[in-house]
């Protein structure tokens, strides 16, 4: 038996070579012919063998004579009582690969998503607490006009301590002890592209919707930030804000400013 004049063997050697011409000719550019062009998803790869495939198969069947020649091998190790080792080792073959390519698809991946990310996605301008709608626009921190300035802050100090350091740090660099497995990474407050950008308004506005909160432009990257709607009370979330600056040394971005950008 000629493999090389098997119907089967040639459909074969087109596919592969077509899957080698996507993949790895066009897929880096043509450097051969000083043509470079961007990587090929593997989506548009996969419609172009598909397009490749029905060909091979039209082909194929387009002649009675041909499209049994075609099929004769897969008749053969199907029926035959001597090929009965192949049909068995495809019996188990084919269902493990099926499973690979399906547990390949569904498992989880820690790459980063192929959309960008808007970090300081625009905030809404009205917000619910449990239920209570709050007018986040041209909101101020209320504990900056009343009670003990010391008291907030010791306040948001153990809230800080207690909620926030496993992910944003002791340091506050965003560098807790579960930081490394977020992709996101924590906020680093300590950056001057933080807490010096942003109103207080809407630091009370991702405290208490966190990642689930976020608008799509912020997704689909899944931020860790949880939501402490439900854990924290509003004053104690407005004294960890007030701790927040108080230790790193900025000063809150004022509507004023804000406003200015906006016009
Ligand atoms: C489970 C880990 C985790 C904990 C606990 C956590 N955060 Fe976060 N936080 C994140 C991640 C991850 C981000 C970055 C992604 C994002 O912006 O949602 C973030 C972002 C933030 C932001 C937004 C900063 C910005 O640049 O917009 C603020 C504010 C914030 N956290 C405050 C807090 C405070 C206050 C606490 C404690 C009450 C806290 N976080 C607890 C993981 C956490």
């Amino acid at each position: 038996m000629n493999l090389r004049r098997q119907p089967i063997v040639q459909a074969a050697v087109v596919l592969v070579a077509a899957y080698v011409l996507f993949e790895y000719v066009i897929g880096y550019g043509l450097p051969l012919v000083g043509v470079s062009s961007a990587p090929v998803p593997q989506t548009v790869i996969l419609q172009y063998m598909a397009i490749v495939i029905v060909g091979v198969l039209v082909y194929f069947s387009a002649d009675e004579a041909r499209w049994k020649s075609f099929m004769q091998p897969v008749r053969d190790t199907l029926t035959l009582p001597d090929r009965r080792v192949p049909r068995g080792l495809l019996m188990v073959a084919i269902p493990v690969m099926a499973g690979w390519m399906t547990y390949q698809n569904v498992r989880l991946s820690f790459g980063a998503p192929a959309t960008l990310r808007s970090i300081h996605p625009a905030p809404p301008g009205e917000i619910t607490f449990r239920g209570e709608p709050i007018t986040l626009t041209g909101l101020e921190n209320p504990l900056r006009s009343s009670g003990s300035m010391e008291e907030h802050i010791a306040l948001g100090r153990s809230i800080y301590t207690v909620n926030c350091v496993p992910c944003h740090g002791d340091r506050m660099d965003g560098e807790g002890h579960f930081a490394p497995a977020f992709n996101p990474v924590p906020a680093d407050f300590t950056s001057g592209g933080v807490l010096p950008q942003l109103t207080e308004s809407f630091v009370f506005w991702r405290i208490v919707k966190g990642g689930p909160g976020l608008p799509t432009e912020g997704t689909p990257w899944d931020s860790a930030m949880p939501a402490w709607e439900n854990i924290l009370e509003q004053h104690e979330i407005w004294a960890t804000i007030i701790y927040l600056y108080e230790q790193t040394g900025f000063s809150p971005r004022t509507w004023h400013e804000a406003e200015g950008e906006a016009h």
